[in-house]
C-alpha cells in the first residue's frame, strides 16, 4: 500500500464548491437582503451536480457511477463490516457512501430547480414548501454523510477528508488514476459561472 492519486480535479473542486454553495445558501435562505447571495449559491450546488452526472460515465476511473454504485449486497455487506468496526479498505467511494453520493447530487438539483422557479415566482406557496422540505431533507443526508466520513476516516484510519483535498489515498500503485484531468476542472469552472449567471438573472 502506497499514496495513490485517486480523485481527479473535477470530482474535489466539485465537492468543495458544492459544499461551499451549500453553507452559503443555508446562511442566506431567510434573508431579503442576501437573496441574490442565495440564489447564486444554490446556482452553483445546481451546476456542479449537473456536471457530474456525465462525469460519472466519463471521468477517470473512481469518479464514475459504475465504481461506486453497487447491489443491495454490496452495501449490506459493508455495513455489516462496519458495524464488527472492521470495514473493507476501499480505494473509491465506499458502496453505502455511493447511495448517498447520487441521493446527495438528486437532491442539489432538486432543492436548486424548485428554489430557482420559487425565485422567479412560477407556482405558489406549495413550491415555496417544496424547496424547504427538500432543503431539510439534504441537510439531514448531508449530516449523515459528515457523520459517515468521520467514522469512516475513523475506522479505516485514513483521512477521507484530506484525500478530498489532496487526491491521494492509500492502494497499490497500479490502482492509481493517471491523470487529474486539470482541463476537465477550468471546463467545471466555466460551466458554474456560466450557469450560475444564467440561473440567477
Ligand atoms: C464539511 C462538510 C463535508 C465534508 C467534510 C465532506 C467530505 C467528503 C469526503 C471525505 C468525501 C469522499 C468520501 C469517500 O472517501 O468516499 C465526500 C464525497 C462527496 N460529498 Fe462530501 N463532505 C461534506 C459536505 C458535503 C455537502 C454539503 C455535499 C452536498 C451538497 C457533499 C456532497 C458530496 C458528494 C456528491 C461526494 C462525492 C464526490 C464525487 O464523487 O464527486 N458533501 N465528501
Amino acid at each position: 500500500m502506497q499514496k495513490i492519486l485517486v480523485w481527479d480535479w473535477p470530482v474535489r473542486l466539485g465537492h468543495w464548491l458544492m459544499v461551499g454553495g451549500f453553507i452559503l445558501a443555508w446562511l442566506t435562505s431567510e434573508s431579503e437582503t442576501f437573496r441574490l447571495v442565495h440564489v447564486i449559491s444554490g446556482s452553483v450546488v445546481v451546476a456542479v451536480a449537473l456536471f457530474r452526472i456525465p462525469w460519472g460515465f466519463i471521468g477517470s476511473r473512481y469518479a464514475r457511477f459504475v465504481d461506486f454504485v453497487r447491489g443491495p449486497s454490496s452495501v449490506i455487506d459493508y455495513l455489516h463490516s462496519l458495524l464488527k468496526l472492521q470495514p473493507a479498505h476501499q480505494t473509491g467511494h465506499n458502496p453505502a457512501g455511493g447511495w448517498a453520493i447520487l441521493l446527495l447530487l438528486a437532491l442539489g438539483i432538486a432543492t436548486g430547480l424548485v428554489g430557482w422557479a420559487t425565485y422567479n415566482e412560477i407556482g405558489g406557496e406549495w413550491l415555496e414548501d417544496l424547496h424547504e422540505g427538500l432543503a431539510v431533507t439534504m441537510l439531514t443526508v448531508v449530516i449523515v454523510h459528515v457523520a459517515g466520513v468521520i467514522s469512516g476516516s475513523l475506522l479505516h484510519g485514513e483521512n477521507l477528508i484530506r484525500a478530498m483535498i489532496t487526491g491521494y489515498k492509500q492502494g497499490s500503485l497500479e490502482d492509481a488514476i493517471p491523470s487529474a484531468r486539470p482541463l476537465a476542472a477550468i471546463l467545471l469552472l466555466v460551466w458554474v459561472a456560466a450557469a450560475g449567471w444564467w440561473l440567477a438573472s
